[in-house]
């Protein structure tokens, strides 16, 4: 038997006991998912839980009892979820509610997350995960109000424990940067959480079963002597995906306490984060070990999102913008146009103050919102003469044609829409759809005045180019007409 399976071992539960039960109602026509559920919730012996077969039965269940928590699927028969969120949230703001659904388009996501849902879990999902939300939101939504004088103190640790649990959220949540910037935050973060002596992150390889040091620190100045790499433990982290606390008087590599943890990503171990020492009592507690839990699973959700949003994005982006290099190939406008357009269309929409991911959305949009030219043959792309009507109509679609083309990517919401309405016009006279004045979204109008502008001061094959005195006069002549007013001033301010 190896030396550290002699030490006394602890894996604290996860969840704290409550003096309140919290009561959860589970919603699901899918009577497997539902029961798996309740079973889960159930055993944890935390929570009192109710269930329904549809939105009509839980309403009826909610409007008699207000629930501390939802959970409900998204697709059912007689009243789905998202109409059952919008019940709850006229009853009683303040029921966390996690909607759950097997095929989470973008658009729903983010439109549950706008009415209130606190969370979103994707069929199938883990147990594991499912208990640590429904804990981490039932905490969040804070105590009932009925307790006593005499349980101030207890609600004092609680409140100091949730607001650690919020600020380590936050300080994940806001960690900007790559990974390796991530794994820097995770160590600190956990030395600070839990007042740790030292702390390491290594790095798992699966095929090679090895780990490899990723970050080290030590809150005392760094000596490498200090950082210990228990592999026995290291592998047992692994084994079974779950953390270990360990303490020992007589192992120098563990003594006297040392927390170790799973980052895991879709459900591999990717890495162990390691804790040892508290540096002013020595031995980890069960809420350390519940705080550093904490901090990998919300690291790891982060890293999970960062790495799949990244190269998917990144993937997608690099291939609308090989496609607009194609049309650009076959056009005479560069790729400096989209450039210009770009970082211009960044400055007017700072100026007439778009939220930053606006901005960002509109900075991508203008790089390819004329993807849809894919579709114009050679003989409309480079004519020089007037375009016949069946011609005019061909380039109009360009709007429709690249909406299309980026139809299926779930992440370019705002950059679609753009892309759709940058010939719109102000007076109502533009296309695809006709729309006139505000109801033509911002980033739309903002990306028609730059375009315009850039358009008219680059040389094209039927004309040349105008001067930029010239181009701001033409646009300033369609204040109102073709363009919005306001944007036209705010990109005369910035040009
Ligand atoms: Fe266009």
């Amino acid at each position: 038997m190896r030396d550290w399976e002699n030490l006394f071992m602890d894996v604290a539960a996860l969840a704290e006991n409550s003096d309140r039960k919290k009561n959860i109602l589970i919603v699901d026509d899918y009577l497997p998912t539902r029961s798996l559920m309740v079973e889960a919730l159930s055993q944890s012996g935390n929570y009192e839980i109710s269930e329904a077969a549809d939105g009509t039965e839980a309403l009826t269940l909610f409007k008699s009892r207000p629930y501390d928590m939802v959970i409900s699927d998204i697709i059912m028969p007689v009243m789905g979820g998202m109409e059952l969120l919008d019940a709850i949230r006229e009853i009683k703001a303040s029921t966390a509610v996690i909607m759950v659904t097997a095929h989470p388009a973008l658009e729903l996501t983010v439109t549950a997350m706008k009415q209130g849902a606190v969370d979103f879990m994707k069929k199938p999902f883990s147990i594991d995960d499912l208990l640590f939300k429904v804990d981490l939101y039932l905490r969040n939504s804070g105590s009932s109000g009925n307790e006593g004088e005499d349980e101030s103190r207890h609600l004092k640790i609680k409140e100091e424990q949730l607001s650690l649990q919020s600020y380590i959220y936050d300080a994940i949540e806001n960690t900007p940067g790559d990974q390796e910037e991530i794994f820097q935050k995770i160590v600190e973060l956990a030395l600070k959480i839990v007042d740790g002596e030292s702390c390491v992150l290594f790095l798992y390889d699966k095929t090679t079963d090895s780990f490899h040091p990723q970050v080290l620190k030590s809150s005392n100045g760094f000596r490498e002597s200090n950082i210990p790499f228990v592999a026995g433990l290291f592998k047992e982290v692994v084994a079974r995906k779950d953390a270990l606390m360990v303490h020992s008087s007589s192992d120098p590599l563990i003594a006297p306490s040392l927390i170790c943890v799973p980052l895991m990503i879709r459900g591999n171990v990717m890495g162990v984060l390691s804790v040892r020492r508290k540096r002013n009592l020595g031995v980890f507690t069960k809420n350390d070990l519940h705080h550093i839990l904490s901090l990998a699973k919300r690291a790891s959700l982060n890293l999970e999102n960062k790495v799949l949003y990244e190269s998917t994005y990144a993937n997608l982006l690099n291939t609308f913008k090989s496609l607009v290099a194609s049309i650009q190939m076959r056009d005479h406008y560069t790729e400096e146009h989209c450039q210009r357009v770009s970082a211009l269309s960044v400055k007017v929409a700072a100026r007439c103050g778009c939220p930053a991911m606006d901005v960002e959305s509109l900075r991508i949009a203008a790089m390819i919102h004329d993807v849809g030219k894919i579709a114009w043959p050679d003989s409309i792309l480079l004519k020089s003469g007037r375009l016949s009507e069946e011609e005019l109509r061909i380039v109009k679609n360009h709007t429709l044609v690249g909406e299309k083309i980026l139809s299926p990517v779930l992440l370019l919401d705002k950059e679609k829409e753009i892309t759709l309405y940058h010939h719109e016009r102000w007076d109502g006279k533009g296309y695809p759809c006709g729309l006139s004045g505000r109801a033509v979204p911002l980033l739309g109008r903002i990306l028609a005045v730059v375009d315009s502008f850039d358009a008219m001061t680059s040389d094209r094959p039927y004309r040349q180019a105008m001067s930029v005195d010239a181009a701001i006069e033409e646009l300033k002549k369609n204040r109102n007409i073709q363009f919005d007013g306001e944007i036209v001033d705010a990109f005369a301010a910035v040009i």
